[in-house]
């Protein structure tokens, strides 16, 4: 009988425990998760600043949505009549339903921030250069899709949060010149937010954006190891002693895990402290004052109040077309690989100006705007 198991065994996990290097090696080679990295890495990929680990934490983060989503959608009910009363129903009635729905809401929250920081690890160190210039756009579609997928799952717990959260974010579609209305119209699938567009929202949310999404990541490691791994470790001066190639496992591997812990520690304890919100059922006649849009599309509503075209769409449209066409216009491949080299001062001083640009309006939007759009000084 054991002899039968150890025969399950072996043809899943055929290197065994990988005790020595060589065992290690083969492991690295032959397990489908493991693959991912290359059996053997620069020493400069193990030191924490190479990455701060913020594409791994995305990828786990987005695997622990898929699962915990997965969990949701067996109670869940796309119906305006039903959807608000089945998300109270996780609260009394469905096993492990509240926490489930928090890690799912501080996870995509989490998401949203560690992609976009991922995004500036990458830009400072100038990880869009050559050869990674199509890695760097499709992870610019990969942010973009993280902030799809957060948007469309907004609307699903439809209280009143959801509803105007979205009707303020369809308006901002509606507002784009000459393709505004038919582009909030097939968002929304009717001239308001209401039963289409919560369908519409939820195939888009469960289907549409996770499929794209894990075929995006899929080309992305792909595309990260046929690069030549990070432009953190590639760049980094050789080791003047000791050996030059280390092996993944344990040395990279354990590392990972340590941080992996770390990151479900975090969620699991905020996700038992912290219950998501739930506001009353959407009413669409009691318009609250303010209505906020999420608070990453917050400083985008805070610019839109000045001007509805350029703060709510030329900005938005030029930053992300700005960020695709940066790899083909910034060819200098000076300073790479490092956070701050005097080479990179001026590419990254611009950035740094924008990303405190867009985290100051961002805050405004958030805390220092009360009913009408006024200003307030202290937040409500
Ligand atoms: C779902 C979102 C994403 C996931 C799961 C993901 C995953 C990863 C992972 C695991 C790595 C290797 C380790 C690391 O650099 O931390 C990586 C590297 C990279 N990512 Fe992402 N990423 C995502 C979004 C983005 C975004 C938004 C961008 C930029 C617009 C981007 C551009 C890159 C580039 C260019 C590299 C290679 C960097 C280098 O060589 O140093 N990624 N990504």
């Amino acid at each position: 009988m054991r002899a039968f198991f150890q025969r399950i065994r072996d043809s899943v996990f055929r290197v065994g425990w990988p005790a020595d290097e060589r065992k290690a090696l083969l492991a690295m080679r032959s397990s489908f998760l493991l693959h991912l990295h290359a059996p053997k890495v620069r020493p400069a990929s193990l030191r924490l600043a190479a990455t701060w680990g913020l594409g791994l934490l995305s990828l786990f983060l987005y695997g622990s949505l898929v699962l915990t989503g997965v969990y949701l959608m067996f109670y869940y009910i796309p119906h305006p009549d039903a959807a608000w009363r089945s998300m109270g129903d996780l609260e009394f009635v469905v096993p492990y339903g509240v926490v489930t729905r928090n890690l799912h809401r501080w996870g995509a929250h989490a998401m949203v921030a560690i992609v976009l920081l991922h995004l500036g690890r990458v830009y400072l160190t100038g990880g869009y250069k050559a050869p990674r210039e199509a890695n760097w756009v499709a992870g610019v579609g990969l942010a973009v899709l993280t902030l799809g997928l957060s948007f469309t799952g907004y609307l699903l717990p439809w209280d009143q949060l959801a509803f105007w959260a979205v009707t303020v974010g369809s308006k901002m579609v509606a507002s784009v010149p000459v393709i505004g209305d038919a582009a909030a119209l097939l968002l929304l699938g009717d001239q308001t937010v209401g039963e289409a567009a919560l369908l519409r929202f939820y195939v888009l949310h469960c289907v549409v954006l996770p499929v794209a999404l894990t075929g995006i990541v899929a080309f992305h490691l792909y595309r990260v190891r046929k690069d030549g791994g990070l432009v953190t470790s590639e760049h980094a001066p050789e080791p003047t002693e000791g050996p030059r190639l280390w092996p993944a496992w344990p040395h990279l591997i354990y590392r990972e895990l340590a941080l992996l812990a770390g990151m479900v520690a975090l969620l699991l304890a905020a996700s038992m402290l912290f219950n998501a919100p739930l506001e009353p059922l959407a009413d669409p006649t009691r318009t609250p004052n303010p209505a906020k849009a999420p608070w990453y599309f917050l400083g985008i509503q805070e610019l839109a109040h000045y001007s509805a075209f350029w703060g709510g769409v030329f900005i938005p449209a030029a930053a992300i077309g700005a960020l695709i066409v940066l790899p083909y216009l910034d060819r200098r491949t000076a300073g790479l690989g490092r956070y701050w080299p005097p080479e990179r001062r001026w590419a990254n001083s611009v950035f740094l100006f924008f990303a405190a640009f867009f985290m100051v309006v961002t805050v405004v939007g958030t805390f220092f705007r009360g009913p009408a759009w006024a200003l307030m000084w202290w937040p409500p």
